[in-house]
């Protein structure tokens, strides 16, 4: 069955990145011009994806507003003969791609706010898309979601991003266990077991979930007989976790790069990465990182 729905859950608080996020959506900040969560909706709609699944929360208003119409500024850029500009902002959505935001009440967790979009979703395979990490498939001809997809829809096993992280660092995410050693970049192989930040020494491998995933419809049973784990929260690896018992679950090596946007360097880094190739000002801002070294 072909994926076409995503789940983005932005209702987090972005504490990891204050005091920029008092009252500002931390998936609203910009990399260049563009705010953190257009990228990651535009990777989800590059891989085919045509409804995407917001899971916000009330504070959080001016993402659905980003990707709604707004038609006092469309109106006053026509007005002004601002063709390009206006054509910018049209081009946010493309016109076959809904957004639809349901809200999580409540900060359960991950897995809780995956669990709020079951009815909009349905009896579909999906995606889940976090927002804080930016996929850099600049290099690559296609997208790893886009990869991700491709493979679930040729054996319906669910997809999960991993790529290697430094072990001090394993007790920050979900880490995955293979039965032998791990896939290469590009390719996916059976998961035997996952864990939500595990302390290093309890850690079955470095190969850490990245927030990507392709998930069968089944998974939301799990989710909602899941208990709070890792911190207290209802966690996503959890159910993940006892999919694994039932189903195939396969670990997919990513070919692209990541960047952490939900922390300040990580953030850094996406802009420079960014800034560097954007047609507009990339080579203005390479003259100008030059005064800087
Ligand atoms: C979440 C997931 C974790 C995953 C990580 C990737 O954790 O629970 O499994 O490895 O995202 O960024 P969080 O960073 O929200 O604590």
């Amino acid at each position: 069955m072909q994926v076409k729905k995503a789940v983005l859950p932005v209702a987090g608080l972005g504490t990891r990145f204050l005091p920029a996020t008092k009252s500002i959506a931390k998936e609203m900040i910009t990399v260049v011009d563009k705010p953190v969560i257009q990228y990651v909706v535009e990777e989800a709609v590059a891989a085919g994806v045509r409804e995407i699944v917001l899971v916000t929360h009330s504070a959080k208003r001016s993402i659905e507003d980003h990707f709604d119409v707004n038609y006092e500024l469309e109106a006053e850029l026509e007005r002004r003969g601002k063709v390009k500009l206006l054509e910018t902002l049209k081009s946010i959505i493309p016109a076959d791609v809904c957004v639809v935001a349901v809200r999580q009440g409540k900060a359960l967790g991950l897995g809780h706010a995956v669990l709020c979009a079951r009815d909009v979703i349905g009896d579909e395979p999906f995606a889940v898309l976090l927002p804080d990490v930016l996929i850099d498939n600049e290099e690559q001809k296609n997208n790893d979601l886009a990869n991700m997809i491709q493979r679930y829809e040729e054996n319906n096993h669910a997809q999960i991003m991993v790529a290697p992280v430094p072990n001090e660092l394993v007790n920050q995410y979900g880490v995955v266990a293979l039965k032998a050693e791990a896939p290469k970049a590009g390719e996916s192989k059976a998961m035997t077991a996952v864990v939500e930040k595990p302390p290093v020494e309890k850690a079955p491998s470095n190969l850490a979930i990245v927030g990507r995933y392709i998930l069968p419809p089944e998974i939301f049973s799990m989710l909602a007989e899941t208990k709070p784990g890792a911190g207290d929260e209802i966690q996503l690896t959890d159910a993940i976790a006892t999919l694994i018992d039932q189903q195939a679950v396969d670990a997919y090596s990513m070919t692209g790069k990541t960047y952490d946007c939900g922390s300040k360097l990580g953030y850094l880094q996406a802009t420079l990465a960014y800034a560097l190739r954007h047609p507009e000002v990339g080579s203005g801002f390479a003259d100008l990182i030059k005064q800087y070294q």
